[in-house]
């Protein structure tokens, strides 16, 4: 069996990584591995090659930063002619819900080549995310969808997709973070930054809705300042945030401190030694539920609901009132807390690899 993995974005590296491990441990399988080049910059994609030891992309579809059409429109382009000409593949994986994903899955699924889609069925039912609309696309296109939770199954049962297509499987992002927990504590990053376990909090935002808008991002900017001045709080900054800021000219609050974004390993540190996390990631509200850590997350909904109902995470929106609230709460000890969700357990990419074989089998 021949598998194609396409990656593209920070998001999908920690997906594929124990996928390739897993697949590789088993017999008669052959992979290779695609970059799309949505994300190129060194902090965004290198780093993680090197952290999470993923072998080199055996090739680059080099599509860089377009608009959104003219991006998945160019990943479509090159990705078919890839699958056209390059070797026969008789699986195409794709994780997650970005646009290269989507293109990737369109481009395979018109050539009859089977796809598998790692993380289907999560839904924030707000089509204002782009992302949203490419699980929809990615999981009606899919011949095989791997889910991290119930309610992802429920999602694809309600839009009619057969059962004997969707298998949950687990969570492939905790067998990363489980494994690279131990090196990660290593890091010297709360060293480098000045800060003390436990008394500081960690910021993230790049979702367009979020920072796009200048009234938006000014008034979440503002109700962060109260939290800012009990403790600082480190914010590794996304190159589209970057921009943004420089852009509108916005006076951040003192103890809000600007950085790279980080690697793995230094920035599963900084989360795992953090009194709190506020985000507008996906990932992110799933990786402090299996942390511990309480997470506010910065958006009016998540397709993560079982975060809210199992693990640590409460959507707080940018109401600047119970963003101050839940935020103290956290700082001084008394955040939530939770539990870890069925199946989140460093095994779903073993999963995954038997479901492959099963299917490829039939
Ligand atoms: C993409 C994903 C999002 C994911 C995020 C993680 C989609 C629709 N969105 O959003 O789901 O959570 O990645 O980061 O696929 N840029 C750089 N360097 C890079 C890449 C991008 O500076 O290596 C800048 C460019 O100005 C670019 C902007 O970031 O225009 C946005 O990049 P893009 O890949 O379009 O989307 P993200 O916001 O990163």
């Amino acid at each position: 069996m021949h598998v194609t993995h396409v990656v593209g974005a920070r998001p999908n590296f920690m997906k594929v990584a124990p996928l390739m491990r897993a697949l590789s441990r088993r017999d008669g399988i052959s992979q290779r591995l695609v970059h799309t080049g949505q994300h190129y910059d060194t902090t965004l994609s290198d780093v993680f090659f090197a952290d999470l030891e993923l072998p080199q992309p055996d090739v680059f579809l080099e599509v860089g930063s377009l608009p959104h059409g003219a991006q998945t429109a160019a990943v479509l382009h090159k990705f078919e002619e890839l699958l056209l000409t390059g070797p026969k593949t008789d699986f195409v994986i794709v994780v997650g819900d970005v646009n290269s994903s989507l293109a990737a899955s369109l481009a395979a699924a018109k050539l009859r080549v089977p796809v598998a889609h790692v993380e289907a069925g999560l839904r924030s039912y707000d089509r204002e995310m782009p992302e949203e609309l490419n699980r929809v696309c990615i999981d009606h296109l899919s011949d095989v969808l791997l889910t991290p939770s119930a309610d992802a199954d429920a999602n694809l049962a309600r839009e009619g997709l057969p059962a004997s297509r969707i298998h949950c499987v687990g969570n492939v992002m905790i067998d990363t973070l489980d494994r690279e927990l131990p090196r990660a504590r290593r890091s010297g990053i709360l060293e480098t930054l000045g800060v003390v376990q436990k008394e500081y909090s960690v910021l993230t935002l790049h979702r367009p809705s979020n920072v796009d808008d200048a009234p938006t991002l000014r008034r979440l900017i503002s109700a962060l300042g109260p939290l800012t001045e009990e403790r600082p709080m480190i914010f590794p900054v996304h190159p589209r945030t970057r921009k943004r800021l420089a852009d509108f000219g916005l006076v951040l609050p003192r103890g809000l401190r600007l950085v790279e974004p980080m690697g793995y390993l230094d920035f599963l540190r900084l989360t795992d030694g953090s009194a709190l996390v506020l985000t507008d990631s996906g990932g992110l509200q799933e990786e402090t539920t299996v942390l511990g850590i309480p997470c506010l997350t910065l958006r009016e909904n998540t397709e993560r609901p079982i975060t809210v109902e199992v693990g640590t995470n409460t959507v707080v929106g940018l109401s600047e009132e119970k963003i101050v609230t839940e935020g103290r709460r956290a700082l001084s000890g008394e955040g939530k807390r939770g539990g870890v969700p069925p199946l989140w357990d460093g095994h779903a990419a073993e999963r995954i690899a038997d479901v492959l074989l099963a299917s490829a089998a039939r």
